[in-house]
């Protein structure tokens, strides 16, 4: 457990502590050319012109290259069928200067493609979104692999906190496989008690008066109320939501939390923005440079977090 740099008075700062983590790759990134004369690589492609979808790989795409990485992009038209975008992978699956290969989700409704198939596709090694089959099995055996990132930056907030995690009652809203499936694993592997609740849960409010840390991730605009939260619990709040603002003058971004209501009750929360989205690309260039070492038999470097 670390004294905390990232929480002020209550905030937990997903922002500067994802700067940290983009600073530290970027220094290990230049002991690796040195050492080794090689630059990871991410290679993230995009099925379709959906503009959020556009604006998150951008992002993705500038942050490596400000790491120092090497970055692709691969724009595929929307009505790609399955056996083009695997095609795509398997070039990149083959291409030894590419370290961490991406597919952008979720897949446009006009191609064939199923989103198992594609991600599956993507060798192991190479899966830095941690979504496939087989480093699904590993974060679920315990064993060392590539995570998802989302989960991943939510856990690395989580040990920033004065607080010891073992034994916390954590309640985990959504059972996504990008988030709330793996972040359920991670916190049983920190010793937490895990419940998984969903749409489909009975008695939610009587789940979040008794949990000691809730993870939303529902997609839910400011569902979870003030009143829910047990008094001093953690919040992390994944949502990314766009809604109108009060006067429905402009769209402002919110969490799945209700903010304002939660903030007094709380002891910790991430807020939305600046919370748990940064983490999810340093997560990701973290990834990248994980399974760049390990695919050339490097040790990888280890953040101390
Ligand atoms: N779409 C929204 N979040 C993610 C993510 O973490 N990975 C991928 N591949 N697509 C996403």
């Amino acid at each position: 457990m670390n004294t905390n740099s990232v929480i002020n008075s209550k905030i937990i700062d997903g922002k500067k502590k994802s700067l940290a983590i983009r600073e530290w790759i970027k220094v290990e990134i230049l002991k690796l050319k040195e050492s080794y004369n090689f630059i990871p690589g991410l290679a993230v492609i995009i099925v379709g012109d959906d503009p959020a979808s556009h604006i998150y790989v951008k992002n993705k795409e500038k942050q490596s290259i400000e790491v120092g990485m090497n970055s692709w992009k691969y724009v595929l038209p929307a009505n790609s069928s399955e056996k083009q975008i695997i095609y795509q992978i398997n070039k990149l699956n083959n291409d030894s200067n590419v370290d961490g290969i991406l597919v952008q989700l979720p897949l446009p409704k006009i191609s064939n493609a199923l989103e198992r198939n594609v991600i599956n596709a993507i060798s192991p090694e190479k899966d830095v979104d941690g979504l496939s089959i087989v480093n699904s099995g590993k974060l679920v055996y315990g064993d060392n692999g590539l995570f998802p990132a989302t989960p991943s930056g939510c856990i690395i907030l989580l040990k920033h906190l004065p607080i010891n995690l073992s034994g916390k009652k954590a309640l985990v809203i959504g059972r996504s496989n990008l988030v709330g499936k793996p972040i359920a694993n991670m916190l049983l592997k920190e010793n937490c008690t895990v419940t998984v609740a969903h749409s489909k849960t009975k008695n939610l409010i009587e789940e979040c008066k008794e949990a000691d840390i809730i993870i939303a991730a529902i997609g839910i605009p400011n569902f979870i109320k003030g009143e829910w939260i047990k008094k001093d619990s953690i919040i992390i709040d994944v949502g990314i939501n766009r809604i109108d603002n009060i006067d429905n003058t402009q769209k402002v971004i919110v969490g799945d939390v209700d903010y304002e209501g939660a903030i007094n009750v709380c002891s910790a929360i991430t807020p939305v923005p600046g919370g748990v989205g940064p983490m999810t690309i340093a997560c990701l260039l973290l990834n990248t440079l994980k399974g760049s070492c390990i695919r050339r038999n490097i040790e990888p470097p280890v953040y101390n977090f």
